[in-house]
């Protein structure tokens, strides 16, 4: 059983584990299986990822007690003409956050979701965005963190978060 993590933040080497996370979120529902590289050569999710680490992007990580990864949340900004999917305006981030399965319902997600936020604020952005697929118990930890629904869509919502 997992018990102890640790958080420190994302950096240029992370871009693989990453990689895995965006696997994690793509195939959240329990009959997700979409293979690693049909998920990543998709524009729609390999744009979270791709060139890894931009000077705009900043995550964190989750280590166990053997400083192997468990967790990540991240975030990376999207010009209006090439949005992601939880793009609500420019100089607004977007977050993703994916936590290995057998570390679920641990904390992992709140602690990563914190640390990215307070540095999002430190950075000083105003509101980071993110986009959740209806039915995903993801959307209480995101409620639960102050992130409310801005713009509902079809099978999935648009929460935004506001920092100051
Ligand atoms: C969503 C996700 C990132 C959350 O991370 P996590 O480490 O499991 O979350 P936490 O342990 O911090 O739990 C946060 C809250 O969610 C709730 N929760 C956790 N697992 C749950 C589950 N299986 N069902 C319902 N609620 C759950 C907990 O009650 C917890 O609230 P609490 O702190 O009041 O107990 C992680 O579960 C995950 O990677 N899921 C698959 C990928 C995904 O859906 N990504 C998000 C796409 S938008």
């Amino acid at each position: 059983m997992p018990q102890t993590f640790t958080v420190r933040p994302a950096g240029q080497a992370d871009g693989s584990f990453l990689g895995d996370m965006v696997v994690e979120a793509a195939n959240w529902s329990q009959g997700g299986v979409r293979p690693r590289h049909e998920v990543l050569t998709h524009p729609d999710h390999s744009r979270y990822v791709s060139g890894w680490m931009r000077s705009s992007d900043a995550g964190f990580v989750a280590l166990d007690a053997h400083g192997e990864p468990v967790g990540a949340a991240w975030y990376r900004m999207f010009p209006r003409t090439d949005p992601g999917f939880a793009y609500v305006g420019t100089g607004v981030p977007e977050l993703i956050i994916g936590v290995r399965p057998i570390w679920r319902a641990h904390g992992v997600g709140r602690a990563l979701l914190q640390s990215l936020c307070d540095h999002a604020r430190a950075q000083g952005f105003a509101r980071l965005s993110l986009s959740v697929e209806r039915g995903n118990f993801a959307v209480s930890l995101y409620r639960s963190e102050g992130f409310a629904v801005t713009q509902p869509g079809h099978g999935r919502d648009t929460m935004v978060k506001r920092l100051r």
